[in-house]
């Protein structure tokens, strides 16, 4: 049972505020939690301060041990991110970038395990036939892929990941998506998606915290969150918003507004 918890989180660069007292939702075995907010919102920000890479106030608390007072390779094993940047174009093989982060993670799995998984990772990513092919030979959307099975090589129990579907097509979007959704029914634990698609996140996001200059404006289930008025406040866009058969909404992104006003329709 993972239950998992961020609030009061606040962070700078330099004297620059980015994240004012942000309270994340708790989240729960299986729960999506959707990170949405306009470019520089701080959504990369705040993944990197649930990772520990970044100095920040505020508490995180994973099973009911704060952060600060976890041993951090205990930490490590758990929590994993795939950044918004993908692995760089280099002459390493996907196979061997999996390999060395292992090694250098110290992951608890033989040899013959480490070999499995990350067979069965490069399957499920269609990664299998570029898996001895050097990184700067491969697209950007596979190289995000590689990206993505770093991070699940470990198994971890919370899953961060930041804008995990940017570089890809439209089918393996929703592959990545279903993937990560049906590693929750299998085994457990929680994820935390930095998006902008919106129709991504309400299909696949339980809840949805939505970032404006580093604060919250908005936070609760996609049909909370994906009105016109959020969206207009904070994406500066005209919409329509209506229900799909599950009940889920769906946004038609009409304009821009110019004057950061919602035009009435
Ligand atoms: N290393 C850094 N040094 C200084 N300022 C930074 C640094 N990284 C980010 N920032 C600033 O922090 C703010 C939030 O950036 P962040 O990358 O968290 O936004 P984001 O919501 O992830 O945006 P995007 O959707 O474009 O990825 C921005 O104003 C950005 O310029
Ligand atoms: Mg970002």
């Amino acid at each position: 049972m993972t239950i998992f918890s961020a609030t009061g989180i606040s962070a700078s660069y330099g004297r620059t505020r980015i994240l004012h007292d942000v309270d994340l939702p708790e989240l729960h075995d299986d729960e999506v939690l959707g990170l949405l907010g306009p470019n520089a919102s701080g959504k990369s920000t705040l993944m990197r301060c649930l990772t520990g890479e970044k100095t920040h106030h505020g508490r995180i608390v994973l099973d009911g041990s704060d952060r600060d007072e976890m041993d951090v390779s205990a930490w490590h094993r758990r929590v994993a991110t795939m950044p918004q940047t993908p692995p760089n174009p280099s002459v390493l093989m996907p196979t061997e970038l999996m390999w060395s982060t292992a090694r250098a993670l110290d992951l608890d799995f033989s040899d013959r395990e480490l070999a499995d998984r990350i067979e069965d990772i490069f399957n499920r990513l269609g990664l299998d036939e570029f898996a001895l092919s050097p990184l700067h030979v491969l697209s950007g959307g596979k190289r995000q892929l590689v990206g993505l099975a770093l991070a699940l090589l470990r198994d971890p129990d919370v899953l961060l990941l930041d804008e995990p579907t940017s570089a890809l097509d439209l089918h393996w979007r929703m592959v990545v998506l279903d993937l990560v959704r049906e590693r929750l029914t299998e085994r457990g634990g929680v994820v935390i998606a930095a998006l902008h698609d919106l129709d991504l996140a309400a299909r696949y996001c339980d809840r949805i915290v939505l970032l404006e200059a580093g604060q919250i404006v908005a936070s609760g289930t996609p049909g909370e969150v994906l009105t016109p008025d959020n969206l207009a406040r904070v994406y500066h866009v005209e919409t329509s918003v209506s229900r799909d058969e599950q009940g889920q909404p769906v946004v038609q992104v009409i304009r821009p507004i110019r004057s950061g006003k919602q035009v009435a329709r």
